[in-house]
This record gives structure tokens, C-alpha cells and sequence, in this order.
């Protein structure tokens, strides 16, 4: 598989924006990052750990599963930005071992939920009366089409936090659309990632198969992809960049599918 080419946009649509993008440093979320930023947009992201490309960047380190991460990051953006336009809730995961519902601990499903849904709920919690203020702004949870199509393998606590997630993220534009505020939500499939080659590399191990073997599995747990491959990273970033601009404006309430055709039904 070779990368997708970078597509061609216009890089002063997001001139002066102030963005927040969770979970920005690996994977879909640091796709975001970059595409924003190169159309002009001011980004600030957050992860557990610096990486060599966040140390350019505007980033807060803080676990945004915790309430006290969520209060250190909304604090950090009312300093070095002075409020928020734009916030894209890209964190997200799951770590849970396989073995189905019985290997899934109260504290697994607590902190499924908490990575899954409560970081998003609480930042939004935060930042929101600043936005109402302003009248204006644009909200994204990434979600995921286990939502609608769970594994039970090792993600079960996933999926329903994920459920979970559109759920509130739907019940939240009711309320913000009126004020001015458009909220959605985006549900990739597989994205190829390091983290869902670490999913991988678990369910091997748990197996005690090989990788291919455990890759393989997911793609029939899943049906297939009818275009035969994950989505890149940079794909995911293109959907979000679009809804969150001014082309998006009467987008709202609503979720974007962004899996090559894996969810079978319409
Ligand atoms: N990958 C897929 O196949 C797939 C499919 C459907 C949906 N999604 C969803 O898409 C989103 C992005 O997934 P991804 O696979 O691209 O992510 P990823 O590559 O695992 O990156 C996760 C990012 O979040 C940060 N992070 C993780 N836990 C954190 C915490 N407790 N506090 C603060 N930051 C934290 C990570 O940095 P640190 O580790 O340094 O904290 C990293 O920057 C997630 O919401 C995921 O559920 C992914």
C-alpha cells in the first residue's frame, strides 16, 4: 500500500482560526493537525507524551481521560489562545486484551469510557460557554462504525463508548445549533495507524497466531472492505477539514462514515 498524495486546498481557509485538536501527535488526530495548520489554522493539541513534532507546535501535556487533564487543557487554551473556534475531540482508543466480555474489568470498561466519551464530554463542558459567548464555532467527535457495527473480540467496551459518544455528540447540536455552534460526528472504519497495528499485534498474542492471521480476522469480523484496504490518515483529516469549514456551514446533527464501504447496509 502506498500513502495517498496530498490533496490540493486552499491554504488560507482557516486563516486565524483557533483550533483545538485532542490526541493530536499520532495517527488520524495528527493528520488533523498538520491539514489545519497548513491551511492557516492556529492549533493547539494535546497528548501523555511530547513527541519531536509537538515541541514545534502549541501543546499541552495532560491525560484527557482524567477530569484534572481535561480542566489543564481548557485552562492552557483560555491562556495561549484566548478561546477556542474549532475543536475536533480525535482522541480515542482501545487497550482492552481480547477475550470478549469476560476480559473486560470494571476498571476497562471505566477507562474505555472515560478515553472514549467523558474526555469529550468534559472539554466540551469547558469550552462550550466560550463559544456560546461568541456565538460561533464548530465541534467534531470522532466516533467509530463500532457504533453501529461492534467486535466483540476486544472492543466491546469501545464500541458502546463510542455509541455513547454520537449519541451525546447528536444530543448536543440540538441544543448548540440555535446558538449558533454546528457539532457532528465522524465514524471512521479501520484507519491505518500504529494503533490499530498494535490491535493487531494483541490480538496475535492473545491468539497465538501470527499477524496476518489476527489482520485477516478483523477484515472478517468486519465483512471485508469493499475498497480493499484501510483508509490513510490523511483521508480522515480531508472529511473533518471539510466539515469543519465554511463549505460545511449547514452540516449539522449528523455523522460522517468514512470506511470504504465496510458497514453493509445503508
Ligand atoms: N485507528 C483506527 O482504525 C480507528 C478506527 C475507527 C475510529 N478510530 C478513532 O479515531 C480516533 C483517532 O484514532 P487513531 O488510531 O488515529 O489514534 P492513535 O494513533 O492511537 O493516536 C491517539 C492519540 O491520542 C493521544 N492519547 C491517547 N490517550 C490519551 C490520553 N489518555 N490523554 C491524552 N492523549 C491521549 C496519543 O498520544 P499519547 O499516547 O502520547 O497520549 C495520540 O496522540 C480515535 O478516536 C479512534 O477511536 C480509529
Amino acid at each position: 500500500m502506498t500513502i495517498v498524495q496530498k490533496f490540493a486546498f486552499d491554504d488560507r481557509e482557516f486563516a486565524g482560526k483557533r483550533v483545538l485538536v485532542t490526541g493530536g501527535t499520532k495517527g488520524a488526530g495528527e493528520a488533523i493537525v498538520r491539514r489545519l495548520s497548513a491551511a492557516g489554522a492556529i492549533v493547539l493539541t494535546t497528548a501523555r507524551s511530547a513527541t519531536e513534532a509537538s515541541s514545534q507546535k502549541l501543546f499541552v501535556q495532560a491525560d484527557v481521560s482524567t477530569l484534572a487533564g481535561t480542566e489543564t487543557v481548557a485552562a492552557a487554551i483560555m491562556k495561549q489562545l484566548g478561546g477556542i473556534d474549532i475543536i475536533v475531540h480525535s482522541v480515542g482508543g482501545s487497550k482492552s486484551p481480547g477475550g470478549g466480555f469476560a476480559g473486560l474489568t470494571d476498571q476497562l470498561w471505566q477507562d474505555e469510557l472515560s478515553l472514549n466519551l467523558l474526555a469529550a464530554v468534559r472539554l466540551d463542558r469547558l469550552l462550550i460557554p466560550g463559544m456560546i459567548e461568541q456565538g460561533a464555532g464548530v465541534i467534531i467527535h470522532i466516533s467509530s462504525i463500532q457504533r453501529r457495527l461492534p467486535l466483540h473480540e476486544s472492543t466491546i467496551a469501545y464500541a458502546a463508548a463510542k455509541a455513547a459518544l454520537s449519541t451525546y455528540s447528536k444530543a448536543l447540536s440540538k441544543e448548540l445549533g440555535p446558538k449558533g455552534i454546528r457539532v457532528n460526528s465522524v465514524a471512521p472504519g479501520w484507519i491505518h495507524t500504529s494503533a490499530s497495528e498494535a490491535m493487531v499485534k494483541r490480538l496475535a498474542s492473545h491468539s497465538g497466531s501470527d499477524e496476518a492471521t489476527a489482520r485477516q480476522g478483523i477484515m472478517d469480523a468486519l465483512g471485508g472492505i469493499p475498497i480493499g484496504r484501510p483508509a490513510w490518515p490523511q483521508e480522515v483529516a480531508e472529511l473533518v477539514a471539510f466539515l469543519v469549514s465554511d463549505r460545511g456551514s449547514a452540516i449539522h446533527g449528523t455523522e460522517y462514515v468514512i470506511d470504504g464501504g465496510t458497514i453493509p447496509t445503508v
